[in-house]
């Protein structure tokens, strides 16, 4: 039978929880006899049922009616069943004590505690196991949750608000304010797709920024780190939500790797540009979202980058720009 499209489906179904799956990848599933649709299940919300065991439940009030046991049925799933009993138990064990004896999976899970495991499990036990159908769509989707296991350390985008002639700020004032209402709007969209947000000592004390994801639909609110040297008080915007991590070390690369071992995969950089360079330096930015206003700050500005403001310099390619209003947003990405 074409698996495709029922696939495809299964990964169409799971996109609707990405901002409540967050940390964890979204994945679709889909119970089917012969070519009829019995039940699907998506992981929904992060610490709930998996994909997989939704399905079942969805399936279990129609035994007898237009199937007799789970034997009959083939079980689609975007991402391999998992193996450990974490949160919620183990998929591939529960797939087994179902009765299903076949099942199809879109891509192999990268995290080393279940690649592999799963299928084991299932082959070990007499399931037929087939894998690799729309992979490369189970990993674009999960882009930041395949990047970290395969990277040993989160995704990171660096987002900046910079004028027509590549300026950060003005020196000794507050706030700059740069780019439109829209934009700041796209903003929180891009602060809602990520795990963490973080910024620096030098943006905490003159901008008081919340920086949290201000958007009219639920989601898991991305943690927030502040890396600073210095004393603070904590009256600052910043700490108003709870989820938040200081670092008192400038060493990025160490911060960065500690949170190979947190269920975080993607971080947000929000700073300006003493910290975005010393990431840039690191070699630690995999995306940059440029918003350019059509304003100028002129020589009084601070410049974002060296050498004549040249992101180029750092092996960037744009690869999507598109109008906000009267900014440009450009996406670059290594
Ligand atoms: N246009 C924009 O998109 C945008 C965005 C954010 C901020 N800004 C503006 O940028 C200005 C602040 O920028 P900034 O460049 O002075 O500071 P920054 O990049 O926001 O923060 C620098 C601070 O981060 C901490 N830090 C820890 N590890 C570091 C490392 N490895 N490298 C560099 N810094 C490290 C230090 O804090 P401690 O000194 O506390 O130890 C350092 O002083 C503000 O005026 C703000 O308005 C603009």
């Amino acid at each position: 039978m074409n698996y495709k499209k029922f696939m495809l489906q299964a990964i169409n179904d799971a996109d609707k929880y990405k901002y409540t799956a967050k940390p964890n990848p979204v994945v679709g599933a889909i119970l089917l006899k012969e070519e009829s649709i019995i039940s699907s299940g998506c992981h929904e919300q992060y610490g709930c049922n998996h994909a997989e065991i939704n399905a079942i439940e969805n399936a279990k009030k129609n035994i007898g009616k237009i199937f007799k046991d789970f034997s009959e049925l083939t079980l689609i799933c975007s991402l391999e069943p998992c193996s450990h009993v974490g949160k919620t138990g183990s998929c591939a064990h529960k797939i087994v004590e179902s009765g299903i004896k076949n099942v199809i999976i879109g891509s192999i899970d990268p995290n080393p505690k279940v690649s592999g495991k799963g299928i084991k499990i299932l082959k070990d036990n007499d399931v037929s196991v087939t894998i690799g159908i729309l992979d490369e769509l189970v990993e674009q989707q999960n882009k930041s949750f395949f990047f970290k296991h395969r990277n040993k350390r989160p995704y990171i985008t660096v987002k900046i608000a910079s004028s027509k002639d590549g300026k950060s700020h003005y020196p000794n004032i507050s706030q700059t304010d740069i780019t439109s209402k829209e934009s700041k709007k796209d903003v929180q969209i891009v602060r809602a797709n990520h795990d963490a947000i973080l910024t620096g000592g030098n943006t905490l004390r003159s901008d008081n920024p919340r920086m949290n994801a201000r958007v009219h639909f639920s989601l898991n609110q991305p943690k927030k780190i502040l890396l600073t040297n210095k004393s603070f008080d904590l009256t600052y915007n910043f700490f108003k939500d709870n989820n938040v991590d200081i670092h008192k070390t400038k060493n990025l690369d160490k911060i960065i790797k500690s949170y190979y071992r947190d269920e975080i995969t993607s971080i947000l950089v929000e700073a300006g540009p003493k910290l975005v360079n010393s990431f840039l330096k690191a070699n630690l930015v995999d995306e940059l979202i440029v918003y350019r206003s059509n304003i100028e700050l002129g020589s009084d500005g601070v410049d974002w980058f060296e050498d004549n403001n040249a992101i180029e310099k750092y092996d960037f390619k744009l690869e999507s720009s598109c109008r906000i209003d009267n900014d440009i947003k450009e996406t670059y990405k290594k």
